[in-house]
């Protein structure tokens, strides 16, 4: 079976939501960030500080070129992943590509007690940063294939509409 990759900004519910619809669907989840982590032996916020975002990424499309191959998993991938063109082609050729949303302030809500792991909000203003992020990356999240919004729903509603959009692309085909 092709993967699931769950892509989307910060907050929009990648993580909690790939490890319910990876339960659900009884398939192995793999965390992108985790991977990295484990990798490195740093968290994100580390390697942030020590080889600044650019060593970050270049992290990131190792993992994404190991992963990505593998069939049958639920991915959830970081909010930056599809800011690079080959992560973007590997990730659409291994699977369907879901990207969850939420609303700036819902992300503000959801991301301010995480924000030390979340070096690129971590500044003096993270909700016009966060809108900035998101007027920037839009073109790149609008590359999903289905994009689902997470602002008023719950993790199971959410794994739902994800398994739903699945069944109805694969009718479609
Ligand atoms: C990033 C999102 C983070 C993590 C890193 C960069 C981004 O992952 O990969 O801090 O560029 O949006 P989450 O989206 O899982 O928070």
């Amino acid at each position: 079976m092709r993967n699931i990759v769950l892509v989307g900004f910060m907050g929009t519910g990648k993580s909690v939501v790939g490890r319910a619809l990876a339960r659900r669907l009884k398939r192995p989840f793999v965390d992108l960030d985790r991977l990295i982590e484990k990798g490195a032996g740093r968290s994100v916020a580390k390697i942030f500080a020590d080889s600044g975002e650019a060593g970050f990424r270049e992290l990131e499309q190792e993992v994404v070129r190991a992963v990505a191959p593998k069939l049958d998993q639920v991915i959830a991938a970081g909010g930056g992943v599809l800011l690079n063109e080959e992560n973007v082609r590997l990730l659409k050729a291994s699977g369907i590509l879901v990207c969850l949303t939420a609303r700036p302030e819902v992300i503000l809500k959801r991301t301010l007690k995480m924000l030390p792991s979340r070096p690129l909000l971590n500044g003096p203003n993270p909700l016009e940063k966060l809108e900035e992020l998101l007027t920037l990356r839009a073109p790149s999240y609008a590359q999903a294939h289905v994009t689902i919004d997470t602002s008023d729903r719950s993790v199971e509603e959410v794994a739902e509409e994800v398994v739903k959009a699945i069944e109805v692309r694969e009718e479609c085909r």
